[in-house]
Parts: C-alpha cells; structure tokens; sequence
C-alpha cells in the first residue's frame, strides 16, 4: 500500500455527472455500459470508492465493487461472483423468503439448491444474470456493478465468458427499461485504454457498440486544495502557489503520488528556498527524467527485432489501429524498422512471433485470450514516439 497523507480531495461533482448519466439523465447516456480508461495511478479507484460508492449510495442505489486485481491469483469470474455473493449476504431473511413464496420462477434455482450464506460464493449452478436478479429483487434496488481494471478479465477465457454473462444480465435486468432506474447498470474501468477496447471495438467482443470513456485526470481545482492543504502547514512568508503546484503536476502526468514525491524533495530545502516554483519545476523535471531513463535501460536491453516489434506496435496504438501479427503490412513494418536501426534481419513471422514471446515475457506486451496484442504500459509507448521526434 502506499502512504496515505491523510488527504483526500473529494471529488462530488464528477461523481454526480456518472450517476446522472448512468440513469440517462445527464448530457451523456450510460445506461449501457460506463467504461472509463485512465493511465496508472491518476485516481480511478479512489474515485470509485471515495466518490462515486458513496454516491451510489445516496441514490439509493446497490453498488457492487470489484477489483480484478485484487487477487491476480483468482479467475476474474470468481471475483465477481463472489462479490455478488458477498452483496446478497444482507438480504438472506428476506431472499429466504422470496424462495417460499410461489410464482417467482426466476428464483427457482434457490429452492433446488441449499445455499451457505457463510460462504462468500454463490450457489452451484448459478449464473451471474440468476444472482443479480436476486440481488435487484430482494434489495428492490438498482444495482451499479462496479469493476476496476475490467480488462483483466481479457486474459483468461473464464473472464471473458463472465464479461459475456454481465453483457447478458444487463439486457435482461434492464428490459424495457431502457432509460430510468433499471436493474443493473455496469462502470468498468481500465489502466490501459487500449487494452479496454477490446471489450467493444469487435462484433465478437461483449460490449460491442460502446465505447470508451476517458476518465477526467484530476485538475486545477485538485492542485489549488492541495495547495492549501500544504500551506497550512508552512510559515505566512514560505509559501506554495497553486499554479507552481499545478505545473509540477502536469510534469508528472497528473499523477498525486510523483506530486507527493516532489514536495517531499522540496520539503527539505524549504527553509532556505528563494524560490519555490523552480524547485518544483527542477524536482518534477527530475522525476521525469528517471522515470525516462528506465524506460531507456529497459529499450537498450532489448534485441533489435523486440525493438522493432515494440515500435510497431507503438505506432499501431497511436493511430489507433490493431496489431496484427502476422499481416504482410505488420512484417514490411517491422522490416523497416530493423533497416533503420542497421540490422541486415529480413523478419518472418516467426522472428516477430519470437519477439513477442519474449516482450510479453518481460512484461512490455500484453495478450488477450482471443489473441488481440497491447503495450502493457502505455507511457512507454509514448516515450518511444518522442524519442524518435
Ligand atoms: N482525489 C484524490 N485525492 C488525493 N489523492 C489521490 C486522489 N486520487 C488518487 N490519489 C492518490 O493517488 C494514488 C493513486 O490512486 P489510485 O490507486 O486511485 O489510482 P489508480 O488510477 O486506480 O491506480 P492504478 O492504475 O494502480 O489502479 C494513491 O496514492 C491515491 O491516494
Ligand atoms: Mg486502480
């Protein structure tokens, strides 16, 4: 876990805009499908669980979170059941009831089977649409399943079965009730905006037809609280300004941490400072430099074809294009890369194959299970176009 500071900006607004439009009320309509991608570490969880649970919540709403990470060990399927599961706990007396009674077919699966409330997963047999019908039956509430770092669910053929199964419960939970208060509405968020196309960018994706939401990074009204949350602390004559703070930020991707990082730099030299904002700009300048450099050592570790593989893909990413291993334009693409950086190589398929092999092994490739292909770090991606100018 990293240091908490103790400060959190909160962030209402944004949050209000998500539940407005997950009803259909706002400028924009996420009644099917909210999926928000943003780079590592800008504050999508804490957004969800600071800010937008809450507000779940105070609509009277049922939010439902999951973290696919949470346990790389475990099938994402299984995390989301279980957090159903989990949800239903509440609700034993009254789904206990809702079984006895006659006439609810839908609920059927339950007087079949002995369910153990104790347990944190559902009953054997189950589906996900069968659960979550339970769930908005016995809560007689909307449901907003909430799912952090969806697209890990890509990565094993369970996964994407379970994001099929959410794509079918929504139809069915949300029939006829296309705007308003349904039954179940989905936000699914991603690290990798690229990585999270590939739940909707094909016919045989399952959430075909949506599309994906850039999550707003945080912004100057961010920086000017944080400003004065660290003024507070510092003596009338040393003092911070927001817009110094707010161009740090922006050095380092609007990322809170790398901004908690600088201040602490800066911190220890604040007593003799003459001049604040250029110490933040030199320690965020810094920050990215080594940040730069790593992305550097890890490039000159590479083979030539790993590099000209890593470039293409690159390239593909930024015009928003699949990577194809295996076309002709992939292999003609590859080959001018390795005639620029001097290499005598005429790849084949099988000198790319070999090279994505070893990208994925060192963690710089990510492949889906439907074999779509994506930077694992998107940053790094850019670092290479800019180092080529
Ligand atoms: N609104 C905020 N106010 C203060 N700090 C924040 C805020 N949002 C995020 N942070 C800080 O930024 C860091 C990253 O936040 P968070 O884990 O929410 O990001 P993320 O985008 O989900 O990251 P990851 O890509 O690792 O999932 C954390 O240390 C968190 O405390
Ligand atoms: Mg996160």
């Amino acid at each position: 876990m990293t240091k908490r500071t103790g400060f959190v900006f909160r962030r209402d607004s944004l949050a209000l805009t998500v539940a407005r439009g997950l009803i259909g009320e706002g400028l924009h309509d996420y009644a099917s499908g909210l999926f928000l991608a943003a780079p590592r570490r800008t504050g999508k969880s804490t957004f969800l669980r600071e800010d937008l649970l809450p507000q779940c919540l105070k609509q009277d709403w049922l939010p439902v979170y999951v973290d696919l990470w949470a346990d790389r060990e475990k099938d994402p399927a299984e995390l989301i059941s279980s957090a159903i599961a989990v949800a239903l706990v509440p609700y034993e007396k009254g789904i206990r009831k809702l079984a006895k009674s006659a006439g609810i077919e839908k609920l059927n699966f339950l007087r079949t089977l002995s369910w153990d409330f104790t347990q944190p997963q559902l009953p054997e047999g189950a589906t996900l649409t069968q659960a979550l019908e339970l769930l908005n039956n016995a809560s007689q509430k909307m449901i907003v399943l909430i799912i952090d770092e969806a697209q890990h669910a890509l990565t094993s053929e369970a996964g994407v079965n379970a994001m099929f199964a959410l794509k079918a419960a929504r139809d069915e939970l949300n029939q006829g009730l296309e705007r308003g208060n349904g039954g179940l509405r989905l936000v699914l968020t991603g690290s990798n905006r690229d990585k999270l196309a590939h739940l909707v960018l094909n016919k045989n994706q399952p959430f075909y037809g949506s599309s994906i939401t850039p999550f707003p990074l945080l912004g100057k009204d961010f920086t000017q609280a944080y400003t004065a949350h660290l003024n507070s602390h510092l003596a009338q004559t040393n003092q911070f300004s927001a817009a110094n703070i707010d161009a740090a930020f922006d050095l380092v991707g609007r990322r809170p941490e790398l901004l908690r990082t600088i201040i602490g730099d800066v911190a220890l030299e604040l007593g003799e400072a003459q001049n604040l904002g250029e110490l933040l700009r030199n320690s965020a300048q810094l920050l990215r430099a080594g940040v730069w450099e790593e992305f550097e050592s890890t490039y000159n570790a590479l083979t030539l074809p790993q590099r000209a593989v890593l470039r293409v893909m690159a390239d593909r990413a930024y015009d928003n294009q699949p990577f194809a291993p295996f076309a002709d334009t992939t292999v003609l693409a590859v080959g001018e890369v390795l005639k620029a950086l001097n290499s005598d190589v005429v790849p084949g398929t099988q000198t790319i194959q070999a090279a994505i092999d070893s990208l994925r092994e060192k963690e710089l490739v990510w492949k889906s299970s439907r074999g779509a292909y994506a930077l694992e770090d998107k940053a790094f991606g850019e670092w290479l176009r800019q180092r080529r100018g």
